[in-house]
């Protein structure tokens, strides 16, 4: 079963047609939101609000491990993160990037499943962050549904939830950052703990602190309106992964 996670801009699937929802308890607390069971395009899958249903949840307090437990055991096969970033490299505001990679900024998260005690030390590979098969359906499903995707992105992982300095944008592009966003990690990490293939698709929602029209400040406002029609896309999309499932 395909799970999504959804992030602002997508706390609702209209394309999902949901069946039942359901409130998961897990050894790591509440997820984020109840888990909202459907279809679509003919498909099981399950959504997962990251934010919660009214969007009430800031990035840092996620309780990332609750909902990929929750995924997971629930019958989750494959996990389709959909978040917005902003662009260092990436200039055009809507555009729908899969990332291959990503760099971890973030700090004071509960970050594994491994917590040592008496269980044994586990070190995941995590070479490649993201599982490449996903990816790959995704971008095939991109190029059947005529949706423009970039195939590839570096992604920054940053503690938020205030909006980084012009500097702080510099030094991510000398490390090779190209898409800055809150909440890929830990929960790629997590999703690799548990064996979950792992993919995100990443909606461009403004150029990054001190680049292009945000220059002087980022617009909230700007941010508003290309995440509503970035989203529109991400539904399409997803309309076309759920099959190659
Ligand atoms: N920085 C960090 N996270 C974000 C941004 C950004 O510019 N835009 C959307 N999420």
């Amino acid at each position: 079963m395909l799970a999504i996670i959804g992030g602002s801009g997508l706390t609702k699937l209209s394309t999902l047609a949901v069946a039942h929802r359901e409130v998961v308890r897990t050894p790591y607390g509440e997820p984020s939101s109840a888990l909202l069971y459907g279809q679509i395009a003919g498909r099981d899958a399950v959504f997962l609000a990251r934010h919660g249903h009214g969007h009430t949840i800031p990035p840092h307090r996620v309780n990332y491990r609750a909902n990929l437990w929750a995924l997971k055991n629930r019958g989750a096969t494959a996990v389709l993160a959909v978040a917005s970033v902003g662009g260092i490299r990436t200039t055009g505001a809507g555009e729908l990037v899969v990332p291959h990679q990503l760099v971890d900024y973030t700090h004071s998260r509960e970050t594994t499943f491994f917590e040592g005690g008496d269980q044994q030390v586990v070190h995941v590979d995590f070479t490649h962050p993201y599982t490449p098969e996903l990816r790959a359906k995704c971008l095939a499903a991109g190029a059947a549904a005529g949706i423009l995707l970039t195939d590839g992105g570096v992604y920054g992982a940053v503690q938020g939830p205030r909006l980084e300095t012009a500097a702080e944008v510099d030094r991510l592009e000398r490390d090779g950052v190209t898409l800055v966003g809150m909440t890929g990690m830990p929960e790629a990490a997590l999703a690799r703990e548990l064996d979950l293939p792992y993919a995100a698709i990443c909606v461009v929602v403004n150029h990054a602190a001190g680049r292009g029209d945000s220059a002087a400040a980022i617009s909230m406002e700007g941010i508003a309106r290309v995440l509503q029609t970035g989203m529109g896309n991400v539904r399409r999309l997803l309309d076309h992964v759920a099959p190659r499932i």
